[in-house]
């Protein structure tokens, strides 16, 4: 691993650099703030499941008493306790100890690029286990940089540990085995590309 690999590697693992660069990096997640509140059911009473929820980042747009964060990461977790309302698990997304239709609405946001085919079928089967009839997810992943011109959007994409930063095609393939696609959408958050979709169990 080269070193700035490493330094970003470092960055990532301390839950305030992380959301700050992240935040820098995406214009405040003005983008990614709006589609949640677009496509998620907001403050509704409605059961939000975050998988791969880092540090919390997007927690405060739920009501804390239903939703519900998951991530591998211990020191992100630890962050988010302290920091968000909400309930916050250490799990594997493709795993989560949670009882079949436990929530209304899932949320998975920039993890299916760190996962291999394999893992992000597990982890898509879950969400999908997890969600009640007619339950929906939003998933927004990572894909390669659309203009030539963003240079720091490629020089990124190379340094950061997102080995499977997947073109829409292939993301659709992976959904469509699972559930169907209701709504997509290619947009740019900040310097970062994205391919979302609304799936609905
Ligand atoms: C790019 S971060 C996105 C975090 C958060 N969704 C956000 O946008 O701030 C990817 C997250 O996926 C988590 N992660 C990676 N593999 C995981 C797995 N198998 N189960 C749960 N979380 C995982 C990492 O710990 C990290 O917090």
């Amino acid at each position: 691993m080269g070193l700035l690999a490493k330094v970003v590697e470092r960055v990532s693992d301390h839950p305030v650099l992380f959301i700050f660069c992240r935040s820098l990096l995406e214009n405040d997640f003005r983008a990614i703030r709006a589609m949640i509140r677009r496509d998620l059911r907001v403050g509704q009473g409605l059961r939000t499941l975050d998988l791969g929820c880092g540090p919390g980042a997007f927690a405060d747009l739920f009501d804390g008493d239903d939703y519900v964060g998951a991530d591998l990461n211990a020191r992100y977790i630890d962050h988010a306790r302290r920091h968000r309302k909400g309930t916050f698990l250490v799990s594997d997304a493709r795993s989560v100890d949670l009882p079949d239709g436990r929530f209304d609405q899932v949320l998975i946001f920039g993890l299916l690029h760190h996962l291999s085919d394999l893992d992000a079928r597990a982890v898509l089967a879950e969400a999908r286990r997890l969600l009640v009839p007619g339950g929906r997810i939003l998933v927004i992943e990572d894909i390669p940089a659309i203009s030539k011109l963003n240079l720091i959007g490629h020089l990124i994409h190379n340094i950061e540990n997102g080995e499977y930063i997947r073109p829409p095609d292939e993301y659709r393939k992976l959904y469509s085995e699972n559930v169907s696609i209701a709504r997509e959408e290619v947009l740019q958050s900040g310097i970062c590309d994205y391919y979302a979709a609304v799936l609905v169990k």
